[in-house]
């Protein structure tokens, strides 16, 4: 049944109602590394629910005592937690957590667990499941939440990545409709969840100054670059059936070009601005394999578990075309990939040189022109800069780059901020989809990479340490690549 779109207008902080939450590969590295500590951080923050359990599940095979799973958490929550599991806090924590095993011919560790937590928290709380398991495991975990009747009164968090192409998206998305309506679904994309992606919508919507100017009349080019410095890290399993391209363009990257380069929404509730987000997929240009160069990093050949002989990709860098009247003729360059020089997030906004060149050209050439730009660094904690050019002091006409700069860091208390995961988790308690893709979003973007999955180009090596294959230069010319910080 559909379920009212709450607003995200409530100035203070709202208190989800009273929930059972379920992780469904709660022995996972996701888990491990995000899902638990994160939990634990709302509960530290006092944002979960007055009354909650989590009930953490695995297949049989991995089955954990409730003691064990709490042994588990606490290890977790250590190692990569903010806050650390000590003191009250954590002693009500650790007593709301349990452990239910499922198999989709054996649910009743799992049914038996839900029950238990249920009665513990009398009334009739909601389920929240969260399915922090591999992309093949989604529909069988679906069908036993249905076949269960563990669906009702529930809602879904469904991990990325959410299909590999337009066929498979669209069987996902049919099995999952039979269970749950889109009102119930979240498809979880934590990059949508930083605060300052998040902050992409205060910076353009807010403010009177940016708008005007966000536009094909003022702006250039953009560049959306997600370099990472890490490898693979052991998940050779993962990533040779994914490669960077569904790991990161087809889903993080994307997510953040649509809220760079949306229409203002009507208001800022689910519907009006993911109709907006969904516009720009709309009018995304099918992607053309000539503007794409795929990359792998020397020596990923000889990772434990991968191909001798693997065409994976692990860089992307890549132009896309918006085919509406905001963007027409302004291309967005998109790059990210693996063992690459620094990892960043970064969106940078080219502006057009002005239309009359009163200064000599070659002397803002020489400091590089990373001018006339914003740059939006969305690392968490992030920073905004608007990047200019100034005249040096002195009798000659010399120019320098300056720069304006806001950075979280020091601007606010950052005790109040919430990683991504976390962020994402507490608005699926309060049933709030804004910050969550929508089905005709996702499929519209594997329609859209279907050019490219169809007929990928060759990858190329590149050094691990550098920015990627030589010919990315090529890819964004006349323009250039740019990190503002980085020569
Ligand atoms: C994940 C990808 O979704 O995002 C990883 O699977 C990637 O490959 C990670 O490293 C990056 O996330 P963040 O928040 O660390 O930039």
């Amino acid at each position: 049944m559909a379920q009212p779109t709450p607003t995200r207008t409530a100035p203070s902080d709202p208190r989800p109602d009273d929930h059972v939450i379920v992780l469904f590969g709660a022995t996972g590295d996701l888990a491990r590394r995000k899902l638990l500590p994160g939990l634990f951080h709302l509960a530290h923050a006092g944002l979960m629910p007055e009354h909650y359990r989590v009930v953490g599940s695995a297949p049989g095979a991995h089955a954990l005592s409730d003691e064990e799973f709490r042994t588990h958490a606490r290890e977790a929550v250590a190692e990569f937690g903010r806050s650390k599991p000590q003191g009250e806090v954590w002693e009500a924590f650790e007593e709301a957590l349990s452990f239910g095993a499922a198999d989709p011919e054996d649910p009743q560790p799992l049914l038996a667990a839900v029950q238990k937590a249920e009665q513990a928290l009398g009334g009739r709380p909601r389920r929240l499941f969260h399915l922090a398991v591999p992309p093949v495991a989604f529909s069988s975990v679906v069908q036993l939440l249905g076949d269960t009747g563990l669906a009702q009164n529930a809602r879904v968090i469904v991990e990325k990545p959410f299909g590999t192409d337009l066929p498979s998206a669209r069987a996902l998305n049919a099995t999952i409709h039979a269970v749950f309506d889109e009102s119930r679904i979240f498809r979880i994309d934590h990059f949508l969840g930083k605060e300052s992606v998040d902050n992409i919508l205060a910076l353009r919507f807010a403010n009177g100054l940016f708008e005007p100017i966000w536009n094909r009349d003022h702006i250039s080019h953009v560049q959306i670059d997600v370099p990472e410095q890490i490898s693979i890290e052991g998940r050779a399993r993962f990533f040779e059936g994914t490669g960077t391209f569904r790991d990161m363009i087809a889903t993080h990257l994307f997510q953040i070009m649509g809220f760079v380069a949306m229409e203002p929404p009507t208001t800022l509730d689910a519907h009006a601005l993911r109709d907006e987000k969904e516009k720009v997929f709309q009018s995304l240009r099918p992607l053309d394999p000539a503007h794409v160069v795929r990359g792998q990093y020397a020596g990923y050949r000889d990772e434990p578990g991968v191909d001798p002989h693997s065409d994976t990709e692990t860089f992307v860098a890549l132009r896309v075309e918006l085919d509406n009247w905001r963007w027409a003729g302004v291309p967005f360059f998109l790059r990210s990939g693996k063992s690459l020089a620094q990892g960043r997030h970064m969106v940078t906004l080219g502006f057009r040189e002005p239309a009359l060149r009163m200064f000599p050209v070659d002397v803002a050439q020489s400091t590089g022109l990373r001018s006339n730009a914003l740059v939006i660094d969305f690392d968490d904690p992030g920073s905004i800069k608007a990047r200019f050019l100034t005249k040096e002091p002195g009798p000659a006409m010399r120019l320098e780059d300056a720069e304006m700069v806001f950075r979280y860091a020091g601007s606010y208390n950052e005790e109040h901020a919430l990683e991504g995961y976390e962020r994402l988790i507490l608005d699926a308690m309060l049933g709030d989809q804004s910050l969550f893709t929508r089905s005709d979003g996702i499929e519209r973007l594997w329609e859209a990479a279907t050019p490219l999955l169809k007929n990928p180009p060759p990858v190329e090596l590149y050094a691990p340490g550098s920015w990627g294959p030589d010919r990315i230069q090529q890819l964004i010319a006349p323009y250039r690549w740019s990190l503002p910080d980085h020569h």
